[in-house]
């Protein structure tokens, strides 16, 4: 990304259910940042998810997908309604498959960072202890299969096939050094897979290996999956890089967010070589919607993925520093459950006035 640009497109899907409220809130907080650093953003707003799919019978139109298409970068509230359903009754307002296979946004990538004063799943963690990325491949695996399963014509067996590519363990792993590297922290990339049954890992973890020659400065470990979710729980604190399969990955960020307090303080960037959109990964919670009491955590901290990624580490690492120092101060204080005890407003304008300290 240039980072000589000073003035950026950003399509925005606000979503369904809580998400123009909390995308509403994050906005506020990101022109906050970048009128301190001197950056202009310029958000438009494009309809998609179960709202759209009602409105017109897509769920991603074709002027929201040109508009994404467009943007330097997109900013994705959740998406989807439980009672708005295809034929098929599957979520007709989830949008993950098709943007990230349709745009090719092969990294899934989901820091997991545990925050002053923050309710973690794990018995005396301190912050600093928990604080990794997940590298998810975003776009094969066994999500290669996501509706291209085969069920047998008695109706009485069911397979999906779990594909692993040389070009696309190659780029997810390369990435994952990359990572380690602007990281800085422990400069460790751990491969997880199960190379020891099956041999679609075995080839994933023979290419990690490959890519990990170029890369002397960075620690280069594989471990299996079974023995990485003990890890993770039981000595997080060894961790800075995973990269893994899609499946996997899924499994793995949800079992780290429930380290760090859950899914109110948990972001997912989902990144290609051409595009990028960044979002919450909590859902849409329509019981929510209107009463101004979600939590937009989630969204601030996509936010700052998003500028990251448009070369403005600085500013990223503003907000970051505002989030930590508003729980440090207790301004804003996380339920058990990973909701804000405050509302919407109260933890955005935290956040903001953290920034402008
Ligand atoms: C995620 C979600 C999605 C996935 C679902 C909603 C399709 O679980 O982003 O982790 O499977 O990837
Ligand atoms: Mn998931």
């Amino acid at each position: 990304m240039n980072q000589e640009k000073s003035v950026y497109t950003i399509a925005v899907i606000p979503g369904d259910g809580i998400g123009p409220e909390i995308i509403s809130a994050a906005c506020a907080v990101l022109q906050q940042v970048a009128s301190i650093d001197n950056f202009t953003l310029n958000f438009i707003s494009y309809e998609a998810g179960a709202g759209a799919y009602q409105k017109y019978g897509n769920a991603l139109p074709a002027e929201s997908l040109d508009g994404c298409r467009q943007a330097d970068a997109i900013f994705k509230g959740p998406t989807g309604l439980p009672e708005v359903r295809l034929p098929d009754g599957t979520e007709a307002g989830v949008l993950g498959g098709r943007l990230r296979n349709g745009l090719d946004l092969y990294v899934n990538l989901r820091p997991i960072k545990l925050y002053p004063n923050v309710p973690s799943a794990l018995a005396n963690r301190q912050p600093g202890e928990i604080d990794w990325v997940m590298v998810r491949e975003n776009t094969e695996g066994l999500y290669a299969s996501r509706g291209n399963g085969v069920v047998a014509t008695s109706g009485q067996a069911a397979t999906d096939t779990l594909m692993i590519t040389r070009l696309g363990t190659e780029r997810i792993v390369r990435y994952a050094f990359e990572e380690a590297r602007r990281r800085n922290h422990k400069k460790r990339v751990t491969c997880v897979d199960k190379s020891n049954v099956l041999r679609s890992f075995a080839f994933f973890r023979q290419i990690f290996k490959e890519i990990a020659q170029n890369y002397p400065d960075v620690e280069a470990e594989t471990m299996y999956v079974d023995a990485a979710a003990q890890a993770l729980v039981l000595e997080p604190d060894r961790f800075d890089v995973l990269v893994t399969e899609n499946l996997f990955g899924d499994i793995l960020s949800d079992l780290g967010g429930a380290t760090v307090g859950g899914i109110g303080v948990c972001a997912g960037a989902n990144i290609g070589d051409h595009y990028a959109y960044f979002e919450p990964i909590h859902g849409s919670a329509p019981r929510l919607a209107g009463t101004g009491r979600a939590n937009p955590l989630a969204a601030i901290l996509a936010g700052g993925l998003m500028l990251n990624y448009l070369g403005r580490r600085d500013s990223a690492a503003k907000i970051e520093q505002a989030i930590e120092q508003a729980f440090r101060q207790k301004t804003i204080i996380l339920k058990p459950d990973g909701s804000a005890e405050t509302g919407t407003q109260v933890v955005a304008e935290a956040i903001i006035k953290q920034l402008s300290a």
